[in-house]
Order: C-alpha cells, then sequence, then structure tokens
C-alpha cells in the first residue's frame, strides 16, 4: 500500500513482515554507530496539529537514522494560524516535493482525506479517535518481545476507551492476531457498540484483571471529552488506577504498558510505573523508533516501486 493510514488495512502477515524488520532496527538502535540508508535522499516532513513527545521525536529520528532529510514543521508559527485550511497546507508542503509526510491532527479521518489529496505516502500519527496505527505495532513488538508470542494473550485495555485512538488500533491489531481482549473501564468511558467488538467489558477492574498477561493503561483523555460525566481523578484512581492491589490480580508474570503521556497518581501508581520487573513502559519508547523506521522503510520501498512502473509504463 501507499499509505499506513491505519492497522484495518493490514493483514496478519504484513504486521508480522513489518515487525520483523522493526527487530533489525532495534539491533541497529542499540549501536553507537545508528546510520541505514533505506531513506537515502528522500524528504519526509513531520506535520503535527497536535501536542506529541514520543511520536513526533520518534519519527524524526527515525527517518534521521534512515538517511532522510526531515523537516519538522513549525504548525505554531505557521499560516494555519491565520486560517490556512489542512487540506491547503498539505497541497503547499505537497508542491514541495516530499517522499513521505508524517500527520498527527485532532480529527478523526483528517489524515485519510489529506492522504487523497497528495501524490507522497502518508503516515498517520494519531488522528483524533480514530486510529494511531505505528502506537499499536509498537505496543505489538513490546508485547512479542516481552512474552515471547503476540497470539493467544489476555489482554486487559483499562480506562478511557471512548477517546483512545490507541485502544482502537490495538483492538483491531491484537483481534487480528487472535488475542482475548478485556476492556476496563466506567461505563462512560465505554464507546457506543463495544459490545459488538468481539470483547470482554468490565467496569470493575479487579474482575477484569484476573489472569491478564497484559495490562495497558490509558489516560482520561478530557482534551477530547464533551461534558459527559467524569469521577473525579480521586475516585477514578480508587475504582480503575493500577496500584499494586489491583495488578497482583493479573497472571504473576503480567506486563504493564502505557502509551504515555502517564499521570501518575490518576490512571496509574508511579511506583508500579517506574517498577522495571513489570513495567515494559520504556521499551514501549524505544520500540517506537524501531517499528516508525520499519514503517518508513516499507513505505518507501513501496513508492519506489510504484514510481518504478509509472515511469516504466511512460516509456512503452
Ligand atoms: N503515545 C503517544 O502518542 O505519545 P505522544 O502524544 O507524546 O506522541
Amino acid at each position: 500500500a501507499r499509505h499506513l493510514l491505519g492497522i484495518d488495512h493490514l493483514a496478519p502477515d504484513e504486521i508480522v513482515t513489518l515487525l520483523d524488520l522493526a527487530e533489525d532496527y532495534v539491533a541497529l538502535n542499540r549501536r553507537t554507530v545508528k546510520h541505514a540508508d533505506a531513506l537515502e535522499g528522500m524528504t519526509q516532513i513531520n506535520m503535527f496539529f497536535e501536542n506529541s513527545t514520543r511520536t513526533q521525536a520518534s519519527f524524526e529520528l527515525a527517518g534521521k537514522r534512515l538517511g532522510a532529510d526531515v523537516m519538522n514543521m513549525a504548525v505554531a508559527q505557521s499560516s494555519v494560524k491565520k486560517g490556512e485550511t489542512l487540506i491547503d497546507t498539505a497541497l503547499t508542503l505537497n508542491a514541495m516535493q516530499p517522499d513521505l509526510l508524517v500527520v498527527r491532527h485532532p480529527h478523526s479521518g483528517a489524515v485519510n482525506l489529506l492522504a487523497e489529496k497528495v501524490n507522497c505516502a502518508v503516515i498517520n500519527a494519531g488522528d483524533g479517535r480514530h486510529e494511531h496505527p505505528t502506537q499499536a505495532l509498537l505496543d505489538a513488538l513490546t508485547i512479542r518481545r516481552a512474552r515471547g508470542r503476540l497470539q493467544r494473550l489476555t489482554v486487559a485495555i483499562c480506562g478511557d476507551i471512548a477517546h483512545s485512538r490507541v485502544a482502537r488500533s490495538n483492538l483491531i491489531l491484537l483481534g487480528k492476531m487472535e488475542n482475548r481482549i478485556r476492556l476496563i473501564g466506567p461505563r462512560t468511558l465505554m464507546p457506543a457498540g463495544a459490545a459488538e467488538m468481539g470483547v470482554e467489558i468490565f467496569e470493575d477492574m479487579r474482575a477484569g484483571l484476573k489472569g491478564a498477561d497484559v495490562v495497558m493503561m490509558l489516560r482520561l483523555q478530557r482534551e477530547r471529552m464533551d461534558g459527559g460525566f467524569i469521577p473525579s481523578e480521586r475516585e477514578y484512581y480508587h475504582r480503575w488506577g493500577l496500584d499494586a492491589d489491583k495488578l497482583a490480580l493479573a497472571a504473576p508474570d503480567a506486563i504493564v504498558m502505557h502509551p504515555g503521556p502517564m499521570n501518575r497518581g490518576v490512571e496509574i501508581d508511579g511506583t508500579i510505573a517506574d517498577d522495571i520487573n513489570r513495567s515494559v513502559i520504556q521499551d514501549q519508547v524505544e520500540m517506537g523508533v524501531a517499528v516508525r523506521m520499519a514503517a518508513l522503510d516499507l513505505l518507501a520501498r513501496n513508492l519506489r516501486a510504484e514510481r518504478g512502473r509509472a515511469a516504466a509504463g511512460v516509456m512503452v
């Protein structure tokens, strides 16, 4: 495919291929000299219309380690602030002949729309509450490394599921890989239609965590909430915050994950987040760079092949 817009479009064997390639990049990134040439001569533009620490930094590092010229568009200083639309901004940058556009946007579907208007490869770095495909892929790599497999695991996704593109992409990916998925959280933070998603739903966190192999925590995404009932942080932590007592109900070797940014003392106890025997949160960040290198590499290969075919067609 030309773009990476969501997990929905990926077949299980494509997911495995990407994770296997990412393993090579994990090894490369642990060396002192981290350069490869998969994107040599190519131009990558990162357009982040919403805040980011992990995703933007890792896409920038990934592109640079693969030899691309990487430009981070400074949205706050751009003509977006003068009323230019997303599409006009994208068309303007497209005219500068980038090969890869990495886009984060607060509106669900905005990145898909943009991908229809440009002639380079587009990667969705998170759009509204829709999808965050590279997050699910880096989570998958983290799970596979920590648990030795990516199938037949009981994965508990806990917290604000309704507003979470991370939960949505993970649900799709982990479902494709035949895992058992549990959604845990307040009823008001469950997505509409959750009951028809082939998952188990729990409001009682203790019941939901029983025997789980993977415990994935999510923050309350207040920026995407529109006035529904939200418990106080204190009550939320009491009922749905991950602490040692609740984690003791999961499998003895359960891993704890969090995509970040994390709110200590709200959805997770800081001691658990820092416990290197249980928490793989820093591994997730490391896998993020490798998975994004793999995604950029594969898209660049597809783009070269597509352009090669087009050039051959012109010459015939
Ligand atoms: N997990 C994630 O997307 O983090 P950032 O918002 O910091 O990129």
